[in-house]
């Protein structure tokens, strides 16, 4: 009797862990986006930094994939310098681009090479034209996408977050590799796409009106690293990355600067305190 009851209750219990599992992981339901998983990040910690190499990998795969619809318009050739290059570098590679300067001495407007402290040139002159070329859509300027995707960052104590893990900033870059890296893939049965739409699993709603822009050694990376699409999002995300938070690793620093002052301090005020009471004690 008493192995009956023990049974009974263990099937129910087996069956209440099965439904709240079950609740746990809902089926994904029409138009809500698959949860891009957590990649490793160098700039994670207290004293993590943006990987060099990684980050040139990804200006390449910007230079050469997304910089024909994407504009990078809040960062100048001359940060580059951040990442690793030289000025000479950056230099001959701002060449390579023309920004339209002027008006010269007859009032014309001209093209001429960019210089270290232009900012990126961007593919379209406005919104407008760069709807026109996509169907429609307006492929967003990249220089805060990392952010602006990102969840629980910003405001106050910036400097705090950043020098934890700063789970919030990554989970832009997150985003960004599984969106590219991972998330093209057939449209479920009964999803119907229009025109000029691919699906992709991390696109909140599933459609996306940008063309699957990697493809495997779609660029020859200069390093000689295999150039899988995987590689290619998680190398272009550290670049974005750095461009939304060039600024991340003096902010660590100071960071940790500040703690270990405050770490400093608290021990002067605990040896004050004591010597206080000590004396008041004597007498
Ligand atoms: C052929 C043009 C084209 C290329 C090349 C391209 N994109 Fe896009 N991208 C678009 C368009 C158009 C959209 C807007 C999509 C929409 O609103 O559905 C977009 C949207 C995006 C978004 C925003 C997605 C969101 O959450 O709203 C990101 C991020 C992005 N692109 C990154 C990139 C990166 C990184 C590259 C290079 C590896 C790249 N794109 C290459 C056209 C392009």
């Amino acid at each position: 009797m008493r192995n009956a009851f023990k049974s009974a209750g263990l099937v129910a219990a087996a069956a209440a862990l099965v439904g709240t599992l079950g609740f746990a992981q809902p089926a994904q339901a029409a138009g809500e986006a698959a949860k891009p998983p957590q990649m490793e990040w160098s700039w994670t910690g207290p004293f993590g930094t943006f990987d060099r190499a990684s980050a040139q990998r990804g200006l390449q795969v910007y230079t050469q994939v997304c910089a024909s619809c994407h504009g990078l318009e809040q960062v100048a050739y001359r940060n580059l310098t951040d990442i690793g290059y030289t000025e000479d570098q950056v230099k001959e590679f701002a060449a390579q681009f023309e920004v339209e300067d002027g008006p010269n001495e007859f009032g014309e407007m001209f093209f001429r090479p960019a210089e270290p402290s232009d900012k990126f040139v961007s593919p379209f002159p406005n919104e407008q034209a760069a709807r026109s070329a996509n169907g429609g859509a307006y492929p967003p300027d990249l220089s805060l996408i990392i952010k602006n995707r990102a969840h629980g960052f910003g405001g106050i104590g910036q400097n705090f977050l950043a020098m934890l893990q700063i789970k919030g900033f990554s989970s832009g870059a997150d985003y960004m590799h599984a969106l590219l890296g991972l998330g093209y893939v057939d449209a479920p049965e009964g999803v119907d796409l229009l025109p000029g739409q691919w699906y992709n699993e991390y696109m909140p709603g599933g459609a996306i009106a940008m063309p699957p822009p990697l493809y495997p050694d779609g660029v020859e990376y200069e390093d000689g690293t295999e150039a899988t699409v995987e590689q290619q999002a998680y190398d272009v995300a550290t670049f974005l990355a750095w461009a939304s938070e060039p600024k991340l690793e003096e902010r660590k620093q100071t960071g940790v600067k500040v703690l270990i002052f405050l770490a400093l301090f608290t021990g002067l005020l605990i040896a004050v305190k004591r010597q206080t009471w000590a004396d008041v004690k004597k007498h």
